[in-house]
């Protein structure tokens, strides 16, 4: 029932499509992230290493984005470029601001991406109280989203006193209190275990359906990709580039556990697997590849 990057969209839960459905989102008047013949070059000790390769993307306002790809196929490379702290060595990407006085985007790194020296009310209120926003709608739009994250009650707590799931928690209720036209998120619940994983994942489609905001997503887990996304880009491994992208049918507001339970689910975790199995494999035989000639050189 499903098909190959360059096949026609197939019928049933999995639509695979491979870069042409971009020229038909171009077309539309919706497009937040506009990406043509995007291709990163970096200098590595004189050599020149290429990220990504001719990638072309649209994406919709609104729509929740999620990447998926090998270790190294140029995903944050990408989400950098996309929130300006990089640039591209060819190409073009537009993302379009549509409203003055809110920030274009705000990023959660892979990692933690809070400040250690801040508590979670000062952490949660950096963007808003950076941008000189008025005391009460500070104090109500940040107190929402700590509500929201069960962190009221350590809104006066620093960092180490809290786990990983709440340090996450703490991340997310910074980026949407800082209410940007675009959030991107860097494998975001990547260093969790699987029931704070889908708590928050749980809690973070909760907090997103209240606003709809495009979201640019990477993550490992194709589980993942497929419980938050409206819409799934395979990377190919290094140099990354789209593979294909996917369409998830489910409708929202979505339950985590409930959609886990659907025969559909099943079909598109595996689709998307089989999109992946070959990047994956490409990936580690480059991995092995590198550390046998690096042996090689240094006598090992
Ligand atoms: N600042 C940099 N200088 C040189 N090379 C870099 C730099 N940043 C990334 N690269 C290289 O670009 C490629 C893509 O890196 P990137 O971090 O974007 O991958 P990724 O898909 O996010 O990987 P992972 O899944 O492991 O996080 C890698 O080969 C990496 O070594
Ligand atoms: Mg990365």
């Amino acid at each position: 029932m499903t098909g190959h990057a360059t096949e026609a969209p197939t019928p049933g839960p999995v639509t695979v499509t491979g870069a042409t459905t971009a020229a038909a989102d171009a077309a539309a008047d919706n497009v937040k992230v506009r990406i043509r013949g995007l291709t990163k070059e970096f200098d590595v000790k004189g050599r020149s290493v290429t990220a990504l390769q001719e990638l072309d993307l649209d994406i919709p306002r609104g729509q929740f984005f999620m990447i998926v790809g090998p270790s190294g196929c140029g995903k944050t490379t990408l989400l950098r470029i996309m929130a300006h702290l990089d640039s591209p060595t060819r190409g073009e990407v537009e993302v379009r601001h549509s409203a003055e006085g809110r920030p274009e985007n705000s990023m959660i790194f892979q990692g933690d991406s809070i400040f250690p020296w801040m508590t979670v009310w000062e952490n949660a209120s950096y963007g808003l109280r950076m941008r000189g926003v008025d005391k009460a709608e500070v104090r109500d739009t940040v107190g929402h989203y700590l509500d929201k994250t069960g962190l009221t009650d350590f809104k006066d707590c620093y960092p180490h006193q809290l786990s990983g799931g709440m340090r996450q928690r703490v991340s997310i209720s910074r980026a949407f209190a800082n209410d940007p036209d675009i959030l991107l998120m860097d494998e975001p619940f990547s260093a969790l275990d699987e029931q704070n994983k889908t708590l928050l994942q749980d809690e973070l489609l909760r907090i997103w359906d209240e606003t709809r905001k495009t979201v640019v997503f990477i993550t490992h887990s194709v589980d993942e990709a497929v419980t938050l996304g409206d819409r799934i880009m395979v990377m190919t491994a290094h140099p990354g580039t789209a593979k294909a992208f996917v369409d998830v049918p489910f409708e929202r507001p979505r339950d985590v556990l409930d959609l886990r339970h659907r025969p559909e689910y099943g079909e598109i975790v595996y689709e998307i697997w089989q999109q992946l199995r070959d990047e994956v494999s490409r990936s580690q035989q480059r991995d092995r590849a590198a550390t046998t000639s690096s042996r090689r050189r240094f006598g090992r």
